[in-house]
C-alpha cells in the first residue's frame, strides 16, 4: 500500500477524530491528533499562571516559554498505535486536556503565530516518512499542503455541541447541553476568523457532511476514498 499522507480537517466535535483515528487503524498508518498538542500548549499556560480569569492569555511569557514545552505522544496498548496519551513534559495529561476549562482556553491559545509555528514544525517532521493520517484545523491547508487526501468534515453546530455532551458525560464531567453549544459556536467562531491558517475547507479537500450518518457509514465512505488516493498514487 501507498504510504500517502492523509489530512482531515473540521469544526470541533465534528467526529473527524474518532474517524482519522479508525483509518489509521484500519490502514496500519500513524495518526496524529494536532488539536491534542494545541491542547497541551493551553494546558501548560494555564498551570502556569499565564491566563487570566477574563479568557485572556499572557502571549509574551506564553512564547518564551515554548522552548520548554515538550510533546510526546505514547502509546499504551502495543496492539494498537492509534490509541495514544498526550505526554506534556513526561506527564500523561490526556485526561486533563480534554477538560472545558482547557477548551475554553484553547483558540485563543491557537491564535498566537509562535504557537502555531512552533507546533506545525513538530507535524511536519512526525510526517515526513508519509503513512499518516493527522486530523486538525490546518493540516490540509498549512501544515500538509501536498497531502494525497484531504477531506473536511462539518456537521451542524447542535449536533457537534450533542456529542460533545456525551462525551464529557461519558467521563463524569457535569456540563450542560447550552454551555457546551456556547463554547462549540465561539470556537467556530475564533477558528474560522483568526488570522493566521484560519479554518477553512482546501480547495482540493473533498466535503463530508456527516449531520446524518452513522460512524458505520462514514468509515465506508472514507475507506473508499482512501484507497482511491492511495491505489492513485504512482
Ligand atoms: O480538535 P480539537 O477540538 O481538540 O482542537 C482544539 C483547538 O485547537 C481548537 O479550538 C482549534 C485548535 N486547533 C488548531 O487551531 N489547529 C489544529 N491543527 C488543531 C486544533
Amino acid at each position: 500500500m501507498n504510504k500517502i499522507t492523509v489530512a482531515i480537517d473540521g469544526y470541533s466535535s465534528s467526529g473527524k477524530s474518532t474517524m482519522a483515528r479508525e483509518l489509521a487503524r484500519r490502514v496500519g498508518f500513524t495518526y496524529v491528533d494536532s488539536g491534542a498538542m494545541y491542547r497541551t500548549v493551553t494546558l501548560y499556560a494555564m498551570e502556569h499562571g499565564m491566563t487570566g480569569p477574563d479568557g485572556s492569555v499572557d502571549v509574551k511569557a506564553l512564547v518564551a516559554a515554548l522552548p520548554e514545552i515538550n510533546i510526546r505522544f505514547s502509546h499504551p496498548d502495543p496492539d494498537d498505535m492509534t490509541v495514544q496519551h498526550t505526554m506534556l513534559n513526561g506527564r500523561d495529561v490526556e485526561r486533563e486536556i480534554r477538560t472545558i476549562e482547557v477548551s475554553n482556553y484553547v483558540s485563543p491559545v491557537a491564535t498566537i503565530p509562535e504557537v502555531r509555528e512552533y507546533l506545525v514544525d513538530q507535524q511536519r517532521s512526525m510526517g515526513r516518512e508519509g503513512g499518516i493520517v493527522m486530523d486538525g484545523r490546518d493540516i490540509g491547508t498549512t501544515v500538509f499542503p501536498d497531502a494525497e487526501l484531504k477531506v473536511f468534515v462539518n456537521a451542524s453546530p447542535e449536533e457537534r455541541a450533542r456529542r460533545r455532551v456525551r462525551e464529557l458525560q461519558a467521563k463524569d464531567e457535569n456540563v450542560s447541553y447550552d454551555e457546551v453549544l456556547a463554547n462549540v459556536r465561539e470556537r467556530d467562531y475564533i477558528d474560522t476568523h483568526r488570522e493566521v491558517s484560519p479554518l477553512r475547507r482546501a480547495d482540493d479537500a473533498i466535503l463530508l457532511d456527516n449531520d446524518h450518518m452513522t460512524p458505520a457509514e462514514q468509515m465506508d465512505w472514507l475507506l473508499n476514498e482512501f484507497h482511491k488516493a492511495a491505489d492513485g498514487k504512482n
